[in-house]
């Protein structure tokens, strides 16, 4: 969406604290022996005591309230049974739906002791991400966002995973624009002033390309590789975006 008034922004506001507060609470849980189960329920108490919903739910019928991916699980993995074990890669994405308004973000968390290889791709996302919002700016081409998560991920080694890519996000889940996590050359849209996005770099050690799992949501690097995400919500303004989650 494009906010057009002031109240607009306090509810994508108070959309995007439930979320950030979800998040943390599921960080704080994430130790081995929790299943992703029971941290789906820790996100789904901190959300329902704030009034929101689950967004994926309530468009996509999501059998969660949020997607828990871990390890080489990309995107969209259902809580389940899984025990979470030292080593993991835990994704938390959380998209909280607050009286109409919607936010959407993510962190990638790694379960103590984990490999220096498993945090590095951790931390280049994180930086990927950081520097992505940092391109973010009334008027400029929005494929400078994908360009800057490109350079610093192939600058180390890694992948984008290219099916998967930040969006548009207001009243709805998604909605355009889309916001790649890579350079599209041909791609002339502008960012303009309040409008509402996501950025989301989903990375992965050696591959580019994703494999759907038999429960038909759970999506994985197609190579088995490890996979990392962090996501914001963001406004884009004519200085600095605007980080709502
Ligand atoms: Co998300
Ligand atoms: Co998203």
């Amino acid at each position: 969406m494009v906010i057009v008034e002031d109240t607009q922004l306090e509810q994508l506001r108070a959309a995007g604290v439930v979320v950030r507060d979800a998040m943390a609470a599921m960080a704080a849980a994430c130790e081995p022996g929790v299943t992703t189960r029971q941290l789906d329920d820790v996100g789904r108490g901190v959300c329902e005591a704030a009034g929101a919903r689950s967004a994926p739910q309530l468009t996509y019928d999501f059998p969660g309230f949020s997607c828990i991916s871990v390890n080489e699980e990309a995107v969209h993995g259902i809580p389940g049974a899984r025990r979470i074990e030292g080593g993991d890669l835990v994704k938390i994405d959380v998209t909280a739906e607050l009286d109409g308004y919607m936010a959407d973000a993510c962190i990638t968390v790694p379960v103590p002791p984990v490999s220096p290889q498993a945090q590095r791709i951790v931390d280049v996302a994180r930086r990927a991400l950081d520097l992505a919002i940092a391109r973010v700016r009334a008027d400029k081409l929005i494929n400078r966002v994908g360009k800057a998560i490109e350079t610093e991920v192939h600058r180390n080694g890694m992948r984008v995973l290219r099916e998967l890519g930040g969006h548009g996000i207001g009243t709805t889940i998604h909605e355009p624009p889309r916001v790649e996590s890579w350079f599209d050359g041909r791609d002339t849209t502008r960012m303009v002033e309040g409008m509402v996005f996501t950025i989301e770099p989903i990375i992965a050690e050696t591959t580019e390309h994703t494999v759907t799992g038999a429960d038909g949501w759970t999506i994985s690097t197609s190579d088995g590789s490890l996979s990392a995400q962090f996501e914001h919500t963001v406004v884009v303004t004519r200085g600095r975006p605007i980080i709502l989650t």
